[in-house]
């Protein structure tokens, strides 16, 4: 995806990020949040305060997707990052996730980050657990049966993690 460039993302963002969270949020096949989940609630879910930190891929002025990085913990756990990702739907498969990813990747490193982690990432997202493995991380562990997804039923919610 050579025209893509990521930024970071300021409230003036949110407009164009929720369409790309409604769309994930409704589907309920990747995230753990309500698939009814209100604008204002997603709001406050995806656009985390300092010292989390909010990225958008821009095709121009067109959102593509966006990613957040927030502490996975807090006090000693607070030098492992997490990280989530949401690209829209007509966007996909063009290299936006993997643009998403190394920025974040790289965004953590700078911010002090030791690591980065991804407590449940849906087993049978194909498309996220080969993009997270391609990008350095490991699968540490399943918990089994964690996910109740919309076709495949019961299924196993990855923790997912690199060191920076
Ligand atoms: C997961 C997601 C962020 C990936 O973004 P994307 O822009 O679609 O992904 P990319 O085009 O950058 O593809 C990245 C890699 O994923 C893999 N991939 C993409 N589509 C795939 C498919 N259909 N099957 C298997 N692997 C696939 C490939 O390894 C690809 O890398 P490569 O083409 O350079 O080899 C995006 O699909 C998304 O927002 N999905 C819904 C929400 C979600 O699942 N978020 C992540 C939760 S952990």
């Amino acid at each position: 995806m050579d025209e893509a460039k990521v930024r970071i993302a300021t409230d003036a963002d949110w407009p164009a990020i929720w369409p790309i969270v409604e769309a994930v949020v409704r589907a309920g096949e990747t995230y753990t949040w309500p698939r009814d989940l209100s604008e204002a609630d997603a709001r406050r879910l995806w656009m985390a305060a300092a010292p989390g930190r909010v990225l958008v891929a821009m095709d121009g002025d067109t959102v593509l997707g966006s990613a957040k990085i927030t502490p996975n913990q807090m006090g000693p756990g607070a030098h492992v990052a997490n990280g989530s990702f949401m690209v829209g739907p007509a966007a996909r498969g063009r290299g936006v996730g993997r643009l998403l990813g190394q920025a974040a990747l790289e965004h953590a490193r700078q911010a002090g980050f030791r690591a980065m982690q991804f407590n449940a990432v849906v087993e049978v997202n194909v498309t996220a657990v080969t993009l997270w493995r391609s990008l350095g991380f490991d699968i540490i562990g399943t918990v089994p049966e964690a996910f109740d997804h919309p076709t495949a039923g019961l299924v196993g919610l990855h923790v997912m993690h690199r060191k920076l």
